[in-house]
């Protein structure tokens, strides 16, 4: 058994036992899941036999060629990142180019992006990458984006749905949806089902990859009516609902691409330091034990590439990911009332932002 599976097997066992919609035993849950979480950060980097993240990204990278090796070389292949100037987002940007896919990186700040867009240049020696901007805070952003996008390619192989914000103060998108569950969420549906014709129409299958998070686990359940209340802005609960979101949305669209040969997965990517924290105060001393003691992003980047590229997971959908490894996710995330009734709630909303366009 591996140290990763071991981390699974605790997370899975805390998760069964506690999750019975009950707040106190769920706070009680989420710290044990995170504690394991971060001794499995800690360990990994003490044990000389877990291979190093790099390693294991060339690895997948030498088994993605050797599955692909019979295909057309004159069919472009092409993958989009979004959040791909920073943290996860930037690795998975640097892997999936390196596999060959014109390497498309999403993302709000322009000057920031056409700084990742240098680096990864640099980096790799490589030059099939470009910047294509989107704010997943803007539906019209996103329509710009898919706009530009299908002007340009008639097809999509992989979609990283990674950007994200976590626990900020109480703020709204252009279109009036809470900050956090609209990036995270909302932006991200708008995305993902503008682009399924693109993905559909991928010679030999398309990948969608959703980064979700550990702290999908850390909330009872999405709460319609708390999303939206500025009065009681939970930061913690309404982050942890975004990414139950993720999760739902990801097994939501599973059902829905059954028959077609698109698949799509969620994952936790691991307790990573990156700009992420941007928004909590730790102070010098806490960020010098999370130094310590959180990933780097090459780690945190790896289940994501291994998702997108691994043949291991060829055909697998509806699945949620930690470690490289298919694991439980939330209850309420298998439940497919709760699945029809977030992508009803998703539809009408962008539905109505659309309309007053
Ligand atoms: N770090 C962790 O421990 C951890 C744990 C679990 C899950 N995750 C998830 O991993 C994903 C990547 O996060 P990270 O840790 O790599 O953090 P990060 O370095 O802060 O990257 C987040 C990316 O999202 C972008 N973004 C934010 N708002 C956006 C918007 N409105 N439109 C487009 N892009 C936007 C950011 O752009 P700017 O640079 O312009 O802000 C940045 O490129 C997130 O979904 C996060 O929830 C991270």
């Amino acid at each position: 058994m591996t140290l990763a599976s071991v981390a699974n097997t605790i997370q899975s066992m805390v998760l069964s036992r506690t999750n019975t919609g009950s707040k106190p035993l769920v706070l009680l849950a989420s710290g044990a899941q995170l504690f394991t979480d971060i001794s499995y950060g800690l360990l990994s980097k003490i044990d000389r036999s877990v291979p190093s993240a790099s390693s294991r990204i060339d690895r997948i990278l030498m088994d993605h060629r050797d599955a692909h090796r019979d295909d057309t070389a004159d069919v472009q292949k092409v993958a989009i990142v979004t959040g791909a100037n920073s943290g996860i987002g930037f690795v998975t940007a640097n892997a999936l180019a390196r596999a060959g896919y014109q390497t498309i990186l999403a993302c709000r700040n322009p000057e920031l992006a056409q700084e990742a867009l240098d680096t990864l240049k640099r980096q790799t020696g490589l030059e099939n990458f470009e910047v294509m901007q989107l704010d997943l805070a803007s539906l019209e952003s996103v329509n710009g984006f898919v706009k530009q996008f299908k002007a340009k390619y008639e097809t999509l192989d992989i979609l990283v749905n990674n950007a994200g914000v976590m626990m900020c103060p109480y703020s709204q998108t252009k279109d009036g949806t809470e900050m956090q569950f609209g990036i995270n969420h909302i932006g991200h549906f708008a995305l993902t089902t503008q682009l399924l014709d693109s993905l559909k129409a991928a010679k030999g299958g398309a990948r969608i990859v959703n980064v979700a998070s550990l702290a999908s686990y850390m909330t009872t359940g999405i709460d319609y009516s708390a999303i939206e209340d500025k009065e009681n802005y939970d930061r913690n609960n309404n982050y942890a609902m975004a990414k139950l979101a993720n999760v739902t949305f990801s097994n939501a669209l599973a059902r829905k691409l059954q028959g077609t040969n698109v698949t799509v997965n969620s994952l936790h990517p691991g307790s990573i330091k990156t700009n992420l924290t941007r928004h909590v105060g730790t102070g010098a001393i806490m960020d010098t034990i999370f130094n310590m003691v959180l990933i780097d992003a090459q780690a945190g980047a790896l289940t994501s590439i291994y998702l997108a590229l691994s043949p291991d997971v060829e055909g697998a959908s509806g699945k949620y990911y930690s470690r490289c490894e298919a694991t439980n996710p939330h209850p309420k995330a298998l439940d497919e009332a709760e699945q029809d009734r977030l992508w009803k709630y998703s539809e009408n909303l962008v539905a109505k932002k659309h309309a007053s366009m």
